[in-house]
């Protein structure tokens, strides 16, 4: 199949990547987003996201005029929805007494609709928000079915989950490799045709619901193993046993690879995708509904270790490092570091934050320095709750001098305990027991 013109719709984190790499490749892309700020500031080669060579790669696009972003679609060869798939805030589902969380799929339901005036015959359309199995054949197909048209008869219809790293997006997206699952043969075909345009690594055509079940699978499976590292930091901690020296010695094995314990887990995916297995067949999932719930229950577990290294939480003034749910990203979504300051906050703590990604976030009950100096100077301890690069690069010497803190928590394995010590820092490590002998309370 030949594409002149496409249509994305939804851009943001996927979206305006996949639009301006299209754009790049001598497609005419018309970009389509909801909120009216986000299709100003595109159209003046400006971007309402942080991902390193996005910036450039929009500007190119809307200079060489191959991409004009809109608050409505318009005709085109091919349709991309990449819309958020959250999950519902206030509502939740209940299987033998266990709550679970339901995929909110407003945004694909208004995208596909918004698509139905358009459409016509020969058209591809893909989805590529992460959702529920059954989604494209249950859901998207009927609301395009209101054309008068038939989804695999009369246009192609595809799932297509994105795979890429925040921070890596506009390289990954051209090298990793593409799931494509058609509703028939023929639409994972006319994917395959679409994708091909720029995508260098492997493209594999399934059926949709196989490709919906394959995005789902891959990040319950990290999931659930970033559970068991977190279960790990636990055990490690009640017996005395540093979890970051017993990982990297238990990984020697040739058949063990274990993840990193942490904060818990966040952002819009893996903490999300999971409850979307849960909810299509809670008689099916007791692993991954547990997985869940030891992830979602990691930050308490942090907030704990803070109050034992503090002896009390109570009116102390404690500097938290990072808010981003993982490294060298400004995404906050679903963020663990978020909830760890809140429950501090709960507990009495006066925290600060600071997110060098996003230094002006505006977060519900949370006060952010504007500076790491601003953050650290009058603190009783610092909690460094992401790995960000530059927060690893620290030096505590020149911390020392900025700070009248003298407890550190690290959270993420992110600093070098010895070094820390040897500039007069108590340091405790989330998953070493050891940090306790070495300082008892
Ligand atoms: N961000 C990631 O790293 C990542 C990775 C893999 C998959 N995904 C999945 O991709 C999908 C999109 O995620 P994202 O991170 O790009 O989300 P996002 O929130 O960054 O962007 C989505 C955009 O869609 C717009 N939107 C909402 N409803 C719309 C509608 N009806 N019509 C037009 N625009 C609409 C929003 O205004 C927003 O700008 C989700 O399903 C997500 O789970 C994301």
């Amino acid at each position: 199949m030949n594409f002149q013109k496409i249509c994305v719709i939804g851009l943001g984190y996927i979206g305006l990547p996949t639009a301006s790499t299209f754009a790049a490749h001598g497609i005419n892309v018309l970009g389509v987003d909801i909120t009216p700020h986000i299709i100003e500031t595109l159209n003046k080669g400006e971007i309402h996201i942080h991902e390193p060579g996005l910036h450039e790669a929009v500007q190119n696009a809307i200079q060489s005029g191959n991409f004009k972003a809109a608050l409505n679609p318009a005709e085109a060869d091919a349709f991309i929805i990449a819309v958020p798939t959250p999950f519902k805030e206030n509502e939740t589902g209940e299987y033998n007494g266990a709550k679970y969380k339901l995929a909110d799929m407003r945004a694909v339901i208004s995208a596909a609709e918004s698509i139905v005036p358009f459409l016509k015959k020969g058209n591809l359309v893909v989805l590529e928000s992460t959702s529920p199995p059954r989604t494209t054949a249950d859901l998207v197909a009927p609301i395009l079915e209101r054309s008068g048209l038939k989804a695999g008869v009369d246009f192609h219809l595809a799932y297509s989950p994105e795979r890429v790293l925040p921070g890596q997006i506009m390289r990954e997206l051209i090298e990793n490799a593409r799931v494509i699952g058609g509703v028939t043969p023929e639409s994972a075909q006319a994917g395959r045709d679409l994708y091909a345009t720029f995508v260098k690594g492997q493209i594999i055509e399934t059926d949709a619901t196989t490709a919906e079940m394959v995005k789902l699978m891959e990040n319950t499976y990290r999931d659930v193993n970033i559970a068991i590292a977190n279960e790990f930091s636990r055990l490690a901690d009640k017996f005395g046993v540093d979890v970051w020296e017993a990982i990297s010695i238990a990984s020697l094995h040739p058949r063990v690879k274990i993840l990193s314990p942490g904060p818990g887990v966040g952002g819009h995916c893996i903490s999300v995708d999971p409850w979307f297995f849960v909810e299509a067949a809670p008689e099916l999932t007791p692993l991954i509904y547990h997985s869940r719930q030891v992830n979602d229950s990691q930050p308490h577990f942090v907030v704990d270790l803070i109050e034992r290294a503090l002896e009390n939480l109570s009116g102390k003034k404690i500097a938290a490092l990072g808010l981003a749910y993982k490294p060298d990203v400004d995404d906050l979504r679903e963020s663990p570091a978020n909830e760890v300051v809140h429950l501090l906050q709960h507990k009495g703590a006066q925290v600060k934050a600071w997110e060098p990604f996003k230094p002006d976030a505006n977060l519900p009950g949370i006060t952010m320095a504007s500076s790491l100096e601003e953050c650290i100077k009058d603190a009783d301890a610092i909690v460094l709750l992401v790995k960000h690069t530059e927060f690893i690069n620290l030096n505590p010497e020149e911390i020392t001098k900025k700070t009248k803190a003298k407890i550190v928590i690290d959270t993420v394995n992110g600093f070098n305990d010895e070094v820390w010590r040897t500039e007069g820092f108590t340091i405790y490590k989330l998953g070493n027991g050891k940090s306790f002998i070495l300082h008892p309370s």
